[in-house]
C-alpha cells in the first residue's frame, strides 16, 4: 500500500482542502523537521503534508533540515513524495503560471547535508540517481493534469541552486546551456535523500517568473512573484485534487 506526502513550498505553506486528523511532531536523528507533519484526508486519500520553509516560510532553502523532512516522512511510512516547488522559467514556453512535471535535474547547490549515506557509521553507498524522478508518479501527475484540465509540460530539466539570491543572467545563460529549463532553490537534496530511503519522488514545479534575463529581462519583483504564484498553485491545487480523487 501506498502512503502519499505532499511536501510544499512557497505559496503552499498550509494545504487548503486537507482535512487534518492528527499532528505528529518527528524527532530525528538529524534534528527538527521544518515543521510537525499534518496527517488527514485529501481529497478521498489519506495524506501527509509538510510545509517546507516551516510555518509561516520562515526557514531560507539552505537552511531547511532536508534530510530530517526526509527522514520523518519515511518514519510515519510515507512511500511516494509529490514535492511543489516554485520556479523561475528558462525555457521559452515556461513563462509564469505554467506548471511542469520535470524528468531531470541538475544539482548547484553545496554546503547542504546531502545525504544519509555520510560515512559517519561506517555507511557508505552510492545511489543510482541517473533518472531521480519516479516514472510512475511522474506519469500518475501528468494523468492527473489532463483529467483536471490543467495544461502541463511533461518534461523538463531542473537546476537547483543554492540562494537564497535570484540568479545573475549570465548564471542562467550557463545554465541553459547546461541544459536546464527550470530554476529552483529546493528541488536539491530533497529528491536525493528520497531515493536515499527509497522514497518515490516526484515534482510539481510552478513558474512564478521569467529566470533572470529571460521574458522582458526586467528586474524580477517579489510582487510579480507572489501574484504569478497565486494563480500557478491554483493549477497545481487541481492537480492534486485529480490525483488524489479516486
Ligand atoms: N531562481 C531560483 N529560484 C526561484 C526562482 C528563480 O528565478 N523563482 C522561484 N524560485
Amino acid at each position: 500500500m501506498s502512503r502519499v506526502a505532499i511536501v510544499g513550498g512557497s505559496g503552499l505553506t498550509t494545504l487548503p482542502g486537507l482535512v487534518a486528523t492528527d499532528a505528529q511532531v518527528v524527532d530525528t536523528p538529524y534534528g527538527s523537521p521544518s515543521s510537525a507533519l499534518s496527517l488527514g484526508q485529501f481529497g478521498s486519500v489519506e495524506i501527509v503534508f509538510l510545509p517546507r520553509h516551516g510555518e509561516g516560510h520562515r526557514l531560507a532553502p539552505h537552511s531547511i533540515n532536508y534530510r530530517a523532512n526526509i527522514w520523518a516522512l519515511s518514519h510515519v511510512g510515507v512511500t511516494d513524495i509529490v514535492a511543489v516547488n516554485a520556479v523561475g522559467g528558462i525555457h521559452p514556453d515556461m513563462g509564469p503560471g505554467t506548471v511542469s512535471i520535470p524528468h531531470n535535474l541538475i544539482d548547484y547547490t553545496w554546503g547542504r547535508s546531502h545525504t544519509f549515506f555520510d560515512g559517519v557509521a561506517g555507511n557508505v553507498q552510492h545511489i543510482d540517481f541517473s533518472e531521480p524522478y519516479d516514472a510512475g508518479l511522474r506519469s500518475r501527475l501528468c494523468a492527473a493534469a489532463e483529467i483536471a484540465g490543467v495544461a502541463i509540460h511533461d518534461f523538463g530539466v531542473y537546476g537547483a541552486t543554492q540562494g537564497p539570491r535570484l540568479e545573475t543572467a549570465a548564471e542562467i545563460d550557463r545554465m541553459e546551456r547546461d541544459g536546464c529549463d527550470l530554476v529552483g532553490m529546493t528541488g536539491m537534496p530533497e529528491a536525493a535523500l528520497a531515493r536515499e530511503l527509497g522514497l518515490a519522488y516526484a515534482l510539481c514545479a510552478v513558474v512564478v517568473n521569467h529566470a533572470a534575463g529571460r521574458g522582458d529581462g526586467g528586474e524580477i519583483t517579489m510582487d510579480a512573484i507572489r501574484s504569478n504564484l497565486d494563480a500557478g498553485m491554483a493549477s497545481v491545487l487541481r492537480v492534486l485534487e485529480a490525483l488524489f480523487t479516486r
